[in-house]
């Protein structure tokens, strides 16, 4: 089919190599693609289309391929964490697994041609990565705490596996949705405290009472890109729990058919509803959902600053508690991995749960093993109590492994806040956000330090730097921080952060 006989408008290049041949196709090329060997392939194939599978192709390490998975609301079991465990342990020093932004995982290090016995292994173990990258919706977030939280209105993880089944037709892959515009989140708030980040999503569910009844207000339009942020806004709109997967499913459809597919910077649901005016797409997704929508609740439910859930705290269930590990930067290597699914079944329920601060939550735990737990040798490095400057640290993946990235962030990040721990004295958490560039996948707009990597020049050399955003606000009445600093070079990066930490955050300096 040529470009224009496939849509009035001239499409961008993604949107011609989709009416080629759809994303999904490869599913059924891969054991094939595995037998020929990625050097092979076509380089659409390679670098684009394999990511309807979750692989990703990346050109910093050729050869050793990242496969983002799909976990809905973020839980796993223990099980399924060894399954996971095994896979990467089998690259060495290569084979690492990054807990994201997203409560998601993204396994590294992977030999192509082990794929068709990965997924095997996934399916086997009840998970799958279909549809996790490109043109396609990302891992359902939901509350981590969701079924074990005493403030909680609702248990999302029912709520978010519905939605993740609908659109991947229970994993296996759905044709009706792997052709967006664009790719697309989906968020469902269950507590109080916002831990979701409700308002950086393109649909967001919030807990909200309607005439006594319990709901959630509907939340459309966020997302951040290189070139525009915006916070999510209310539909007016409110739907009971139960049709949570249909409204998504109806929200998708009206995107897929009339979002831009001419240019790629232009293309999120927010520039649709820009474009028609949210009671025009209101009426459309009223329209694709075959029932008119009530207007949203007065008020929402979410009440309270963002929990980070680290630490130990009491499950509703009399007598247990979840215990929240702090993971730095989110890596997490084989041995690790194999200890936490050992320590959820020692001394909890055998789950494991994934926040988007890139940290774990273990739960279950009885309070007569509380102790025991508590000496535990991985909670050196997965600490229950970090240090406020390295607590709410998040970063991307950086220069270590993507392509894109302008900086090396993990390790910088980390460093950074370990150095400035030691010569200040901090009693509050700052959140600090790391993102390798302007794609922000680290999110640097919703921290209260966000560093977001960029190039600048400095005594005639180009060298790494970065932009710093300030005033993002996270929870209740959330806001999404500003530039306020531009192309500060890494290495000058210290004592800039240490002057704000001491202006803006009451840190002090240590004697
Ligand atoms: C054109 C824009 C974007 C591009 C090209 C892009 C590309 C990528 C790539 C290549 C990765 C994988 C890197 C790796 O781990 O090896 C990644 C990861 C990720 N991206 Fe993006 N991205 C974009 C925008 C965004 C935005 C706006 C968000 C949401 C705020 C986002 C969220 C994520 C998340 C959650 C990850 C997982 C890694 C993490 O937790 O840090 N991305 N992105
Ligand atoms: S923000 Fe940039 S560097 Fe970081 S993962 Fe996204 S694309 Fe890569």
């Amino acid at each position: 089919m040529t470009p224009s006989a496939a849509a009035p408008t001239k499409l961008n290049k993604f949107e011609k190599y989709k009416v080629e041949k759809d994303g999904l196709a490869v599913k059924d090329e891969l054991k094939q693609f595995s037998e020929l060997g990625w050097e092979a392939l076509d380089e659409t194939d390679l670098v684009h289309r394999l990511k309807w599978l979750g692989i990703f192709f990346r050109p910093v390490t050729p050869g050793q391929f990242m496969l983002r998975l799909r976990i809905a609301n973020g839980i796993l079991n223990a099980e399924q964490l060894r399954v996971l465990a095994s896979i990467v342990q089998r690259y060495g020093d290569d084979g690492s697994a990054d807990i994201t932004t997203r409560q998601n995982l993204q396994l590294r290090g992977i030999r192509f041609e082990d794929f068709p016995n990965i997924f095997e292994q996934l399916q086997q173990a009840g998970l799958t990565s279909i549809q996790s990258g490109m043109d396609n919706v990302r891992n359902i977030t939901g509350s981590p705490v969701a079924g074990i939280d005493g403030a909680e209105f609702i248990d999302t993880i029912p709520l978010c596996q519905a939605i993740q089944d609908a659109i991947t037709n229970h994993g296996t892959g759905n044709p009706e949705y792997t052709n967006l515009p664009r790719k697309f989140n989906i968020a469902v708030a269950g507590g109080p405290d916002n831990s979701v980040h409700a308002e950086i999503n393109d649909i967001a569910y919030v807990p909200a009472f309607k005439d006594g009844h319990f709901g959630f207000n509907v939340l459309v339009g966020g997302f951040f890109s290189a070139k525009r942020c915006e916070a999510a806004i209310p539909l007016n709109a409110w739907v009971t729990a139960h049709q949570l997967a249909d409204l998504s499913c109806a929200i998708l459809r009206v995107f897929r058919d009339h979002g831009s597919r001419a240019n790629r910077q232009k293309s999120r649901l927010m520039w649709l509803i820009d474009d028609w005016g949210l009671d025009q797409f209101r009426a459309a997704v009223e329209a694709e959902f075959g029932q008119s929508l009530p207007d949203a609740a007065p008020n929402d439910e979410i009440a309270w600053d963002k929990r980070d859930h680290i630490g130990i705290h009491p499950q509703k269930q009399p007598g247990l508690h979840y215990a929240g590990l702090h993971v730095p930067v989110g890596r997490l290597k084989a041995d690790e991995m194999f200890e936490i699914a050992r320590l959820a079944q020692v001394y909890g329920h055998g789950d494991i749960r994934l926040t988007v601060e890139q940290n774990l939550i273990l739960t279950g735990l009885e309070t007569a093993k509380l102790d025991a737990f508590r000496q535990e040798p991985l909670l050196k490095t997965f600490s229950l109590s970090p240090a406020p400057l390295v607590r709410e640290l998040v970063s991307c993946t950086g220069a270590k492994f993507c392509n894109f990235a302008l900086v090396e962030t993990k390790q910088r990040a980390l460093a950074l806040a370990q150095d400035l721990t030691e010569e200040l004295n901090l009693t509050q958490a700052v959140r600090i956000h790391w993102t390798g560039c302007p794609n922000s996948c680290g999110q640097p707009q919703v921290a209260d330090i966000g560093l977001m990597g960029t190039k600048t020049r400095k005594d005639g050399q180009t060298v790494e730097a970065v932009d710093i955003y300030m005033g993002g606000k996270v929870g209740k009445d959330a806001q999404l921080g500003e530039r306020v600093l531009k192309s500060i070079p890494c290495d000058d990066l210290k004592p800039v952060l240490r002057d704000l930490l001491l202006e803006k955050f009451g840190a002090t300096a240590r004697a």
